[in-house]
C-alpha cells in the first residue's frame, strides 16, 4: 500500500476550510485525498485526477457525493476546472509527483529495475508507447540524452553503447533485460546499497511519461486557477522537479519594480507589479517519517500562497 508522504504537513499547509473546494491533481491510492475528504463538510468538493486507469478504479470505490474523479493528465488542469466551473475559485491544489507504490510494486508495470516484467513504465498504460518500444526504436544519442538529463547517470555513455549492442542482438522486452545491460556495463562503479539501474529507470520513466513537460504546462496554469489567499503544495521526488518548482516561485515572487517614467499605461501596470505570491516555504519529511517510510527520504514540499 502506498504511505502518503508528508501527510500531516500536507494537511496542515492546506488550511482546510469545510466547505472550500480542493484538487488532488495526483490521486495515486489516495491516502492525501482521503484526508482532505475528512476536513470538509457536506459543501465541500474535492476533484481528484489521474492518468492511471488503476488510480481511477481505487476513487472509484470511494462513493462520496463531495468526490468529482477526472481520469486525464494534470496538464489539462484549466480545462477540467472550467468544466467544473470552479476556475479562479480554487482553495488549495495538492501535486505528490513521481510513482505511486502500487505502480513501482505491481511486476506487470514495468516501472521496477528489481522486478521482472514486461518494459513498459506507462503511467496510463492504455495511451502512448511503451519503455521497450521506444528503446528498441531509439538512436544512441536519444538514449544517452534521456540518461544523461533525466537520470543525470555518469555513465549514460557507456550505458547507452550497451543498450545499442545488447538491441542489436536481442530487442528488449523484459525489465531484467535492461537492468542486467546497465549491471553488466556499470555495476562495479556503484557502491552496493545504489542500484546502478535506479538512475536509468527513473529517466527512461520521466522520458516515457513526459514528466517534466507536464509539470512545465501546468505550473503556468496554477495562479489564475487559485482563489486570492488559495494555496498550492508540490512534492517533489528529485531534483529536476524540485527545480522546476523553485523557478517558478522565484519568478512569480519578484519584488515590485517601479518604472522611472510614471506615469505609466493601466495596460502595462502588471509588468511592473510581480509579485504574486504572499508566501512560500519548503519542508522536507522528519528522520521519523524517513524511517517509517523510506521512499519519502528524498521529498521535498515546498507550499506557495497566492496574493
Ligand atoms: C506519488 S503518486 C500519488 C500518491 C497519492 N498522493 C497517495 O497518497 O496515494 C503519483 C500519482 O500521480 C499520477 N500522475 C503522475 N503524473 C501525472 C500527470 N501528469 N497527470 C495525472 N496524474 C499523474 C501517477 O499516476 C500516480 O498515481
Amino acid at each position: 500500500m502506498h504511505i502518503p508522504v508528508m501527510l500531516n504537513e500536507v494537511i496542515h499547509l492546506l488550511n482546510i476550510t469545510p466547505n472550500g473546494i480542493y484538487i488532488d491533481a495526483t490521486f495515486g491510492e489516495g491516502g492525501h485525498a482521503k484526508k482532505i475528504l475528512s476536513k470538509l463538510n457536506s459543501k465541500g468538493k474535492l476533484i481528484i485526477i489521474d492518468r492511471d486507469p488503476h488510480s481511477i478504479k481505487i476513487a472509484k470505490n470511494i462513493k462520496d457525493p463531495r468526490l468529482t474523479i477526472i481520469h486525464g493528465n494534470f496538464s489539462s488542469i484549466t480545462k477540467y476546472a472550467k468544466k467544473y466551473e470552479i476556475f479562479g475559485n480554487i482553495d488549495g491544489i495538492l501535486f505528490d509527483f513521481g510513482v505511486s507504490s502500487s505502480q513501482i510494486d505491481n511486476k506487470n508495470r514495468g516501472f521496477s529495475f528489481l522486478k521482472d516484467g514486461p518494459l513498459d513504465m506507462r503511467m496510463n498504460n492504455k495511451f502512448g508507447i511503451s519503455a521497450s518500444e521506444w528503446i528498441n526504436n531509439a538512436k544512441f544519442s536519444d538514449i544517452y540524452f534521456i540518461l544523461k538529463n533525466f537520470g543525470e547517470e555518469r555513465y549514460a555513455k557507456k550505458i547507452a553503447s550497451a543498450i545499442i549492442r545488447n538491441k542489436k542482438k536481442k530487442i528488449i522486452t523484459k525489465t531484467s533485460e535492461l537492468s542486467d545491460i546497465i549491471c553488466r556495463t556499470c555495476g562495479i562503479y556503484y557502491q552496493r546499497n545504489k542500484h546502478p539501474a535506479r538512475r536509468s529507470f527513473q529517466a527512461i520513466r520521466i522520458h516515457i511519461n513526459s514528466e517534466l513537460q507536464e509539470i512545465k504546462n501546468t505550473l503556468k496554469q496554477i495562479l489564475p486557477l487559485l482563489k486570492s489567499r488559495g494555496r498550492a503544495i508540490f512534492i517533489s521526488f528529485h531534483s529536476l522537479e524540485d527545480r522546476m518548482i523553485k523557478n517558478f516561485i522565484k519568478k512569480n515572487n519578484k519584488i515590485e519594480i517601479y518604472p522611472y517614467d510614471l506615469p505609466i499605461l493601466e495596460k502595462k501596470i502588471e509588468k511592473f507589479f510581480k509579485k504574486k505570491l504572499s508566501f512560500f516555504k519548503k519542508f522536507k519529511p522528519s528522520q521519523k517519517e524517513i524511517s517509517n517510510n523510506l521512499r519519502s527520504k528524498s521529498a521535498i514540499l515546498r507550499c506557495i500562497e497566492k496574493i
